[in-house]
């Protein structure tokens, strides 16, 4: 894949702060004003408020006022012989549900291209 989004992520990925995990994530978000949105993972000494990547990203989006239509996600020390090690955790899978929906398009480097719906089928939604 080379999709612009994607080297955004990349680019993103060496901002991250992992000194802990070592674990270095990087995405970026396409906003629906047309803008790119970065985000990566950061981490704290207090572990359980770490930050992922994809969560920052989308969440800059909507803190600009943008709706997140586009995701990319790339993990640095990922391993292709292990896809999972490549892909994003449950709970931003969540996340892209509730702001993006189940049709929106994310990008995993070195593994492919998915719908949110593909990444978390029956995906928790609140009664409309
Ligand atoms: N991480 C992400 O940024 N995104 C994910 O989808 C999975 C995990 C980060 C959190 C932590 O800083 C490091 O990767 C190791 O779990």
């Amino acid at each position: 894949m080379n999709d612009p989004l994607l080297a955004e992520a990349r680019a993103a990925a060496q901002f991250a702060s992992a000194p802990y995990s070592n674990f270095p994530v990087g995405a970026a978000v396409e906003g629906d004003d047309g803008d790119v949105y970065r985000g990566c993972n950061v981490e704290s000494a207090s572990y359980g408020l770490t930050l992922c990547a994809e969560r920052v990203a989308i969440f800059s989006a909507i803190a600009s006022g943008a709706r997140p239509l586009r995701l990319a996600v790339t993990c640095v020390s990922g391993d292709v012989a292990q896809p999972t090690s490549l892909t994003p955790c449950g709970p931003c899978r969540q996340v892209m549900l509730d702001q993006m929906g189940p049709d929106a398009v994310v990008m995993i480097d070195q593994v492919g291209r998915f719908t949110v719906g593909e990444l978390l089928p029956m995906g928790f939604r609140l009664p409309s």
